[in-house]
């Protein structure tokens, strides 16, 4: 096993530290930038479904749903094609109207999930054309789809979703990027810069990591915290979600993901000076909106750990800790704003003495309802 986390600690801290490779692998053949193409065979070979379909529904669980709605930001955002995004669990058992113009897309990570199976039957039975994105190679949900595309993160051990969340946000973002093409709803010069950004990534994940030692001192601060609140918005209110998840799921802390502008509608009522709030604050989208939230809780007493873009000054000033990103595209943010996070659970849950790995109650592949 020793050999097998290959120098690391634990699987977890091994699969964050992959994904720069792991999120090459999965555009590698995909993302031709010279020919400033994407090429993905199960979109190409179902492009006029694509193309023809009155909006996707995406059904998950767990972190493979938290990627279906950073999915349903870039589908809308760059491709124009409405999007609801459905726990499977919910989807299967509340009698859904849908019909062949609507394509399911199952995102899961082991292709196992008994609910995610459960909900694809019902679609198909009901005449619609789904699609699967699946990090295991011929498993369950991927012979049951009617096409689909492998995430390619390679074998996922921990028990909490790290490398396997980043490359299914990175093939919807491909898809995405695919349909927005296919469409004309963004112009080449538009399709370009992504292809650009998208490439760089990896490296700027490889960056984000480097805030490692900084983010073990923050977690040593905040691990004997009772309750945490995690903020942000569009592109990154999802990645609050799953940032809260993480560390829910492997430290044991309470904690909530919430909408940075919903705050004032119920959480900023547990604003106190022991309550660690996490706030994605990058430069682009609803920056200036953000910032005045951070106030809101600084005036509030509480405790603010700002992720923020490199070089950022505003909130720096305002927030007890920040932990830097390197820049991107807006719609590629989640994949370096997530980095931070799962570091930030991992440290608190080692620091707690926590089985990081094999969390208490806790499945890698839910198979049974
Ligand atoms: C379990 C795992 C999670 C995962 C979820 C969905 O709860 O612990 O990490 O996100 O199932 O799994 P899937 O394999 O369908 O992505």
């Amino acid at each position: 096993e020793q050999i097998e986390k290959g120098g690391y600690e634990h699987f977890m801290l091994k699969e964050i530290h992959e994904q720069p490779k792991a999120i090459t692998d999965t555009y590698r053949g995909r993302l031709l930038r010279n020919e400033a193409i994407i090429k993905m065979a199960g979109v190409e070979d179902n492009m006029k479904k694509f193309l023809n379909a009155n909006r996707i529904i995406i059904v998950a669980c767990g972190t493979s749903w938290h990627a279906g709605l950073v999915a349903e930001y870039i589908f809308e955002d760059l491709a124009r094609i409405p999007v609801e995004v459905e726990y499977a669990s919910e989807f299967r058992y509340r009698n859904p109207i849908i019909n062949e113009n609507d394509i399911v897309i199952a995102i899961s990570q082991s292709g196992e999930t008994a609910d995610t199976l459960a909900a694809i039957k019902l679609a198909k039975s009901k005449g619609a054309f789904v699609f699967g994105v699946c990090n295991v190679v011929g498993s369950s949900i991927a012979r049951e789809t009617h096409a689909g595309a492998y995430t390619h993160a390679g074998p996922e051990i921990g028990v909490a979703s790290t490398k396997a969340f980043t490359t299914q946000i990175t093939v919807l973002t491909l898809m995405a990027l695919r349909l927005a093409r296919a469409k004309g709803t963004i112009s080449s010069s538009e399709f370009r810069q992504h292809l650009l950004e998208l490439e760089m990534i990896p490296k700027k994940v490889e960056k984000a990591l480097e805030a490692d030692a900084h983010i073990r001192e923050i977690s040593d601060l905040y691990k004997d915290s009772r309750n945490c609140l995690y903020l942000g918005r569009g592109y990154n209110f999802p990645v609050a979600l799953e940032g809260a998840l993480k560390l829910k799921e492997i430290s044991y802390i309470h904690a909530e993901g919430y909408p940075a502008a919903e705050m004032k509608h119920g959480p900023i009522a547990l604003i106190d000076e022991n309550m660690p709030i996490i706030v994605i604050a990058t430069k682009k989208g609803h920056y200036e909106k953000v910032v005045s939230n951070i106030q809101e809780i600084k005036s509030r007493k509480g405790k603010i750990i700002g992720i923020v873009t490199e070089g950022d000054e505003q909130v720096r000033a305002l927030a007890d800790h920040v932990i830097e990103v390197p820049e991107t595209l807006e719609s590629l943010s989640p994949l370096l704003t997530t980095i931070p996070l799962q570091l930030l659970s991992y440290h608190i849950a080692v620091l707690l003495g926590k089985n990081v790995d094999q969390p208490r109650n806790l499945a890698k592949s839910v198979t049974v309802e």
